[in-house]
């Protein structure tokens, strides 16, 4: 949550601040900041999106070379001008942007009334910041830096932080707990940002900090320490991003690329892992853990959002091929509800971001408690990538849209190798089925071109039921998780309220709802399910319900029974994930867009939750 960006350099700053939050906005949008070293800190920051700010700032005094900026997703107090970010201190000797949450904010702030500060935010921040001023006027030759650090002991809870100190204009001061930073190093330049996308451009060696590190870029030097002042090994690592990711590709929208990236992105998930000519999947980054996973005794997989659901996918495909007992847990709820970790167990976290806080709490808990820690992940170098043992990239490229599409059809394809190559190592699965599996999955690509062909007709569908208030979504087996991420999909970007429910399930509640106003999207390709679901359908129908259906090609009786269809190409069961959630996508997308919405930065919302 919350997006920072810090420069140092021989160039102007401020271009490359603002370039740098737009990049960062998908992580927070109320409210943004700069502040900008020209012989005294000059501070702007607006309520609203980047380009409210720029255009507050035009016209007045932007130069210097030094400067950090911030573009915020609220914690603590509303979306203003006065809560936006960089928060100044009392004597205007600090300036800082936080991302994170002070949790002892309350006993911080008493104990600086005490000493006569003054808040005029409502934010945690302004504690923070004057905590930091505290110490540096209360010690005799003292260093911004020092005063930082002798700060950042007295706080409890996560922090991202980026500092100017008025007194000293030739250093950057940055510091991590809990919520993420990077550190670009250029050529006589330097950079700190939430994530490599305002970096990229510039530059590709970066240092990822960790905990309890503090970056002191002065006088042209860099130098990583702990909290104690002791000096920590710099790590400089390549990025793998693609400047490409970054903008829209003439697409009117992220997430419409997104959705559209995906035949490609899946592609690139398998590249290199699943190879039909040889009927092999190869996992490379669980190589050393293969024999311990398939000799696992359970295998819990924690997640968060359309991470969660993916998860589901994989709890299905594992126990039904690996034969390996799955648990899929919110990392919210794993993390504080006292769960029974023993030391064989293996935890799975799926992370887009990498980044999410609730998960990364959760693994954590489960490597104190002795578990093994594997990952699924987008993110390079993401937290995430670093505390777990082995585990695997999805490889799905940059995400924008802050709602996930092309990272879970990327989590979902690693699932079914992981699934199919852990039934192959264990003996569970044929090698004609397992063949005939990696042929299906390497045919995906091609068929959900066919699917995207669809789009005017999903459009068309969309405007008819734009405006519902609520919708209800239904599948079975695989598709059971799949309707819950149309109906998360829809509910996170046009705001209409949406359930996913297990078509079974629907007699015992959901079909109260039902009435000539409620559309509901089923998912309902010819599988194992059809004949139950045809009947939940028709359940459907009786109540004056209307139905939309995904259904196989060539399926007349569903057409017959639907208000609505959306084919898919025929494939096995094990596929129909990856092929009905891009109707249930682009459904969203539409429907977003015509209720006015902006579908990649809902309200309310952020892609990388990294507060708890
Ligand atoms: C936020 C995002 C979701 C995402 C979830 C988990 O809620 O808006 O799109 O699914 O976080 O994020 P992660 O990065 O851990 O997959």
């Amino acid at each position: 949550m919350c997006g920072i960006v810090g420069y140092i350099g021989t160039k102007e700053a401020y271009p490359i601040l603002i370039k740098g939050l737009k990049r960062l906005e998908y992580r927070g949008y109320d409210s943004a900041g700069v502040a900008v070293f020209n012989g005294k800190i000059n501070l702007y920051k607006h309520k609203g999106k980047i380009k409210e700010l720029e255009k507050f700032v035009s016209a007045k005094d932007i130069g210097g070379t030094l400067g950090i900026g911030h573009t915020r997703w609220a914690t603590h107090g509303e979306p203003n001008d006065t809560n936006a970010h960089p928060h100044r201190s009392m004597n205007d000797l600090f300036t800082l942007v936080h991302n994170g949450i002070i949790e002892n904010y309350a006993d911080l702030k008493k104990d600086l009334i005490k000493q006569g500060y003054k808040f005029n935010s409502d934010t945690d921040t302004e504690i923070l910041v004057n905590l930091v001023e505290f110490f540096y006027t209360r010690e005799d030759d003292i260093d911004a830096e020092t005063a930082v650090r002798m700060a950042l002991t007295k706080v409890v809870g996560a922090y991202g932080i980026a500092v100017l100190c008025s007194e000293e204009p030739g250093t950057l001061i940055a510091a991590r707990k809990g919520s993420p930073l990077v550190i670009g190093i250029g050529s006589n330049e330097y950079f700190v940002a939430s994530d490599a996308a305002p970096i990229v451009e510039y530059t590709n060696n970066v240092v990822y900090m960790n905990d309890y590190d503090v970056a002191v870029i002065k006088n042209n030097k860099f130098t990583l320490k702990n909290l104690q002042n002791n000096p920590m090994s710099l790590t400089i690592e390549q990025l793998d991003l693609n400047i490409g990711e970054l903008d829209k590709g003439g697409f009117d929208h992220f997430m419409l690329k997104e959705i559209f990236e995906q035949p490609k992105t899946i592609e690139d998930t398998f590249r290199g892992r699943l190879n039909p000519a040889k009927s092999e999947i190869v996992l490379g980054g669980l190589l050393d853990v293969m024999p311990k996973l398939a000799a696992a005794e359970r295998l819990i997989i924690i997640s968060c959002g359309t991470s969660w659901h993916a998860g589901l996918i994989g709890e299905y495909l594992i126990e039904e091929y690996a034969k390996i007992p799955v648990e899929v847990e919110y990392a919210s709820e794993f993390r504080y509800r006292k769960p029974v970790i023993r030391k064989g167990d293996i935890v799975l976290a799926i992370s887009q971001s990498g980044e999410t806080a609730d998960t990364l709490a959760a693994v954590e808990m489960a490597k104190d408690a002795g578990a093994t820690i594997l990952g699924i992940c987008n993110v390079t170098g993401s937290t995430l990538s670093r505390v777990t043992e082995a585990g695997v990239y999805t490889h799905a490229g940059a995400e924008i849209g802050v709602a996930s599409t092309k990272a879970f059809s990327a989590q979902v394809t690693v699932l079914i190798m992981l699934a199919l190559k852990l039934a192959y190592v264990k003996g569970e699965i044929s090698d004609k089925d397992y063949k005939d599996l990696i042929e299906e999955l390497a045919a995906i690509p091609e068929k959900l071109k066919t699917i995207l062909d669809n789009n005017d007709h999903i459009r068309s569908i969309a405007e008819k039921y734009k405006d519902s208030v609520n919708a209800l979504y239904l599948g079975r087996g695989y598709l059971f998780p799949v309707a819950l991420e149309g109906a998360l999909k829809l509910k996170e970007i046009s705001y209409i309220h949406a359930e996913g429910y297990p078509a079974g399930e629907m007699k015992h509640g959901p079909i109260a709802l039902i009435d000539n106003n409620l559309p509901v999207i089923v998912v309902a390709p010819q599988d194992d399910y059809y004949e139950k679901i045809l009947s939940n359908i028709r359940e459907v129908k009786a109540r004056r319900g209307n139905v939309i259906t995904i259904v196989t090609e060539g399926d007349e009786k569903l057409k017959e029974l639907s208000d609505d269809v959306i084919t898919i190409p025929r494939s096995h069961p094990v596929m129909t994930p990856l092929l009905t959630v891009i109707p249930l996508q682009l459904f969203s997308y539409h429907t977003a867009l015509m209720r006015g919405c902006n579908v990649d930065q809902p309200r309310n919302l952020a892609k990388s939750v990294t507060v708890e």
